[in-house]
């Protein structure tokens, strides 16, 4: 299926050959086609993608901080750019996610609280062009009221997400820093986890418990029969990545584990506080943001995630 492709002008003229000025003068002049997202130019390539691939993968961790929010944002984006058609849904009632892509004025009913209360996913919002959002607000708290009363509200995502499959190539859905019913909802409703890490003693130690957890949701499935494979965790990102011998010891720690429990670790992300800051202050992923390094490893963690997900033959760069 024909999709578009955004590349950034600056890459653009740069895989050229080409000085960004004259790239610059050429979209001006209209002779390339470039589409505008925020203060950000970029040409609109034809590409190529498979059909809906319709993957679903919760990024989940009860660890707070480790990195779900960003990098769901910011594989969001690097998937979409590629051309892919990637929804993203905010799970957490902090409503991070939702924010940092700068949407502010939130109803309650526009989020995932809605499915829960109601019974319909609501309609997601355009965040640029492949890439969309179920925004959250505060009152989807309320959502653990509502699981609690009736625990079958448990499969309700993953019901709702089954029919919108066919209309994805990739749904992310940003967990919540709990083991509590809504992010259990949330782990439920698709192929696996994807799992940053903190390279941190803590940040490796989380992982016993997020692994347990992560079976009892695999058995779930199983059970029900919409669910195979070695383990529902696809892929551990790590994240706050140093150049000390704390963060080297804890990605020996993660490889064991790793190796263990037979889950892939895509290669690490560096602990960057500028750079996120930037993007937070801007409501832009890191990979617009000056510090242009970061896109580099963001684009190493699309391709194993893309890797581990769809058959080789498929992944478009
Ligand atoms: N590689 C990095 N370098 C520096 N800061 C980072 C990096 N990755 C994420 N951060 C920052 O760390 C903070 C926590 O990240 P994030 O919110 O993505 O984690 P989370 O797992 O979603 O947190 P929560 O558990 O609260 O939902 C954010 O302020 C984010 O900007
Ligand atoms: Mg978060």
């Amino acid at each position: 299926m024909k999709r578009k492709r955004l590349v950034l002008l600056s890459e653009w003229a740069n895989q050229r050959g080409i000085s960004y000025t004259t790239a610059y003068r050429m979209a001006k002049r209209g002779e390339i086609p470039t589409e505008q997202v925020g203060r950000f130019s970029f040409v609109v390539e034809e590409v190529e993608v498979p059909e809906g691939k319709g993957v679903a993968l919760t990024f989940f961790t009860h660890a707070g901080g480790a990195g779900k929010t960003s990098l769901a944002r910011d594989l969001g984006y690097e998937l979409a750019s590629r051309g892919y058609k990637v929804l993203l849904i905010d799970m957490d009632p902090q409503a991070n996610l939702t924010d940092w892509l700068g949407f502010t004025e939130v109803e309650p009913e526009e989020t995932a609280l809605f499915l829960y209360e109601k019974g319909i996913l609501p309609e997601p919002k355009g965040v640029m062009p492949n890439l969309y959002l179920i925004p959250a607000e505060v009152s989807l708290a309320k959502a653990e009221v509502v699981l609690s009363r009736e625990p079958h509200t448990a499969f309700a995502l993953r019901g709702a997400l089954e029919e919108l499959r066919g209309e994805y190539d990739f749904i992310f859905v940003d967990s919540l820093p709990s083991l509590g019913t809504l992010a259990a909802s949330a782990a439920l409703s698709g192929d696996g986890l994807v799992v940053p890490v903190e390279l941190s003693r803590k940040g490796v130690q989380a992982l016993t418990v997020v692994l347990e957890a992560a079976s009892g949701y695999a058995n779930a499935l199983r059970k029900m029969r919409v669910w195979q494979g070695p383990s529902f965790v696809r892929l551990f990102v790590p994240n706050h990545m140093e150049s000390a011998g704390r963060a080297r010891e804890a990605h020996e720690v993660l490889e064991e584990i790793a190796e263990k429990w037979r889950v892939p670790i895509a290669p690490p992300l560096a602990r960057r506080p500028a750079a996120y800051r930037e993007a937070q202050a801007r409501n832009v992923p890191v990979q617009l943001t000056e510090y242009s390094e970061v896109r580099e490893e963001l684009k190493g963690v699309a391709e194993k995630l893309l890797e581990v997900v769809l058959p080789v033959q498929e992944v478009a760069k």
